[in-house]
């Protein structure tokens, strides 16, 4: 299936689809493009190193709707199938999600439905909670409210911050993403009244 990724960053998340992908891990997977709302991401310069397309489209200053709108005219441009969130730090338009229901999944770096949005490991810590993780999940019209597919999960030590936590966490969403994407691709997910079953054939 073809694959595009959308980032904001950093783009560790990407670099663990682009790995799995070179280690064989993605057999359905064809990563064509990423697409990135910031000039200066990171994820660029991954996409570069490993000849992947990508396209910088600006979301700054721009309504939600219309960028959205410049992202679907790229992505069916490029017959993409399936839209991955990595880090991707923008809410996405109802048209959007509708376009690509059940086809888009995000990672987050929580145990959700705990801790939704952009400070998930700030509120972990404010939270007390002894315990957090990371989730992926499809994206549906909420905020990190989707079916649940895969989840790790850490223990919170009560000399974590911020910092630390988010160290803990991001080695096990480098674990969990390019799974629940290899799952996805080949088409053993199945969501039934919100809840996400592995098909085991
Ligand atoms: C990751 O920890 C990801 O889970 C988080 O942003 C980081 C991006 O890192 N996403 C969210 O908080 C989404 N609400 P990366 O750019 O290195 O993949």
């Amino acid at each position: 299936m073809r694959v595009a990724v959308l980032a904001s960053g950093r783009g560790s998340n990407f670099q663990s689809i682009i790995d799995a992908s070179k280690e064989n891990k993605l057999p359905n997977c064809k990563l064509e493009l990423l697409i990135v709302n910031k000039k200066e991401a990171y994820a660029v310069e991954r996409a570069k190193k490993h000849n992947i397309a990508y396209k910088i489209i600006e979301s700054k200053n721009k309504k939600r709707e219309d960028f959205d709108h410049e992202m679907l005219e790229v992505l069916a441009k490029n017959k993409i199938e399936i839209v991955v969130l990595a880090g991707f730090m923008r809410i996405l338009s109802k048209p959007f999600i509708t376009k690509y229901k059940n086809r888009i999944i995000n990672i987050h770096p929580s145990l959700l439905p705990l801790h939704p949005g952009a400070h998930a490991h700030r509120d972990v810590i404010k939270s007390g909670a002894k315990e957090s993780g990371c989730t992926v999940h499809f994206v549906d019209e909420g905020v990190d409210t989707g079916p649940i597919i895969m989840q790790e999960t850490v223990v919170v030590d009560k000399n974590d911050n911020e910092e630390t936590l988010a160290a803990k966490i991001l080695p096990l969403e480098h674990q969990i993403f390019p799974k629940a994407l290899h799952l996805l691709t080949s088409k053993k997910l199945e969501i039934k009244e919100g809840k996400v079953t592995i098909r085991s054939d």
